[in-house]
């Protein structure tokens, strides 16, 4: 079904930071799958790890202990806050899994008949259809009505529509189960929480007994340059997310507790290939290949490289660019409001210039390229990226 709207280029194999396509053309990749291929194309531990995976076991039920599963669940609780895990396949699914966590936690801690969480305008979630009513964007609501009831939203980094959404929602008795939101906002635009703003949320949830639950799709296994995005706001969610990076480009979710929010009983939730070992496998060799290669040094210092280089370019080009923002390795490239070109049309030039690149919105140009990046890759995609904005000079 046409679901995409696709650029006119067939990729066929990938290797580090770079994928060729049908024709032979070599592109520099800063898409990396949207964020999922975190150790980049054809990483030769990972290769190893999931051929002798395929040889040994590729999927068994969840009737069943696995022994792939409970290894990278243990690895993920030693290397967070959380205390369990459900594994699922996607980021949506995840989030799908923390709403039904929110509802039951609504429901059986709490006493809430309807239980409403609370996310943020502008956000992403996903496209199931309560990830979907979960998503602060209207654009990706419609069509799709009604969506799911029992989302309410306040503005991103505003904490007095926090407060005011707050108290009006739970003015006649407790309604509100859980906070459901990103640390930096992917999709709709780069947009970091402020610190202060995330630390209000986190004080309202715990005085009045509300689950804070991060997305950290985008922002987990190491794209901000610690493995979880809420380690750069010092402070922790009660549940959080993940997908994208963990499985290095194979899919897996999975939704992280802590104790107080470890509430699912048998029969509560499931997924046939959640957790597979194929995938587990994937995910513990991602993980430990991060901690292995220092991967976060790696992510912080092309973060500040490819901020640099951006600041740069804005100011060479101040009539169509506003600013950079993003931490880490996920960095987006305001352009001007008033400017006439979109984000769409520099990923086009992009493509052109042999430059893999994403929009997050129509006004933001999205860098998340494999947390492997050398320092001279960092050098050649500004200077690539330089070569497409001349064409707009
Ligand atoms: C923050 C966030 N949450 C959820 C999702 C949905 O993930 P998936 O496409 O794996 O369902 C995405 C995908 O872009 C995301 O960025």
């Amino acid at each position: 079904m046409e679901t995409y709207k696709r650029f006119p280029v067939s990729l066929k194999k990938g290797k580090g930071s770079w994928v060729w396509d049908d024709k032979g053309n070599k592109y520099l990749d800063g898409v990396a799958g949207i964020a999922t291929c975190s150790i980049g194309h054809s990483n030769k531990s990972l290769l190893r790890a999931l051929s002798r995976q395929l040889k040994k076991l590729q999927h068994v039920s969840n009737l069943y202990h696995i022994p792939e599963q409970e290894e990278l669940a243990q690895w993920l609780v030693s290397n967070s806050c959380a205390e369990s895990v459900f594994f699922c396949n996607s980021g949506a699914e995840a989030n799908e899994a923390a709403i039904k966590l929110s509802r039951k936690y609504g429901h059986t801690k709490r006493n809430i008949e309807k239980p409403v969480i609370l996310s943020a305008n502008s956000s992403f979630h996903g496209r199931t259809l309560a990830a979907l009513s979960a998503t602060g964007q209207q654009k990706y609501h419609q069509g799709f009505e009604p969506v799911v009831e029992g989302f309410n939203f306040f503005d991103f980094n505003n904490i007095d529509s926090f407060t005011t959404l707050f108290e009006s929602l739970e003015k006649n008795g407790p309604k509100i189960s859980s906070v459901l939101i990103e640390t930096i906002q992917g999709e709709g635009g780069v947009n970091p929480a402020n610190k202060g703003f995330l630390k209000m949320i986190r004080e309202v949830c715990t005085k009045n007994d509300i689950l804070l639950i991060f997305d950290e799709v985008q922002t987990g296994m190491g794209r901000t340059g610690t493995l979880w995005g809420y380690e750069q706001f010092g402070i922790e969610p009660d549940a959080f997310t993940i997908a994208k990076g963990l499985g290095g480009g194979h899919s897996i979710g999975a939704l992280l507790v802590k104790q107080t929010a470890n509430i699912f009983t048998p029969g509560d939730h499931a997924s046939t290939f959640g957790g597979n070992p194929f995938a587990c496998r994937a995910g513990v060799t991602v993980g430990k290949e991060i901690l292995r290669r220092k991967l976060l040094t790696n992510v912080i210092n092309r973060g500040k490289q490819l901020k640099e280089g951006l600041m740069n370019l804005i100011n060479k080009y101040p009539h169509l660019l506003s600013q950079s923002r993003g931490v880490g390795l996920l960095q987006g490239l305001v352009i001007r409001e008033e400017a006439s070109i979109t984000s769409i049309d520099i990923v086009e030039v992009a493509l052109k210039e042999r430059l893999l690149l994403v929009s997050a919105g129509l006004k933001v140009v999205r860098f998340v390229p494999p947390l492997t990046i050398s320092k001279n890759e960092v050098k050649e995609l500004l200077k690539r990226l330089n070569h497409c904005l001349e064409n707009f000079a």
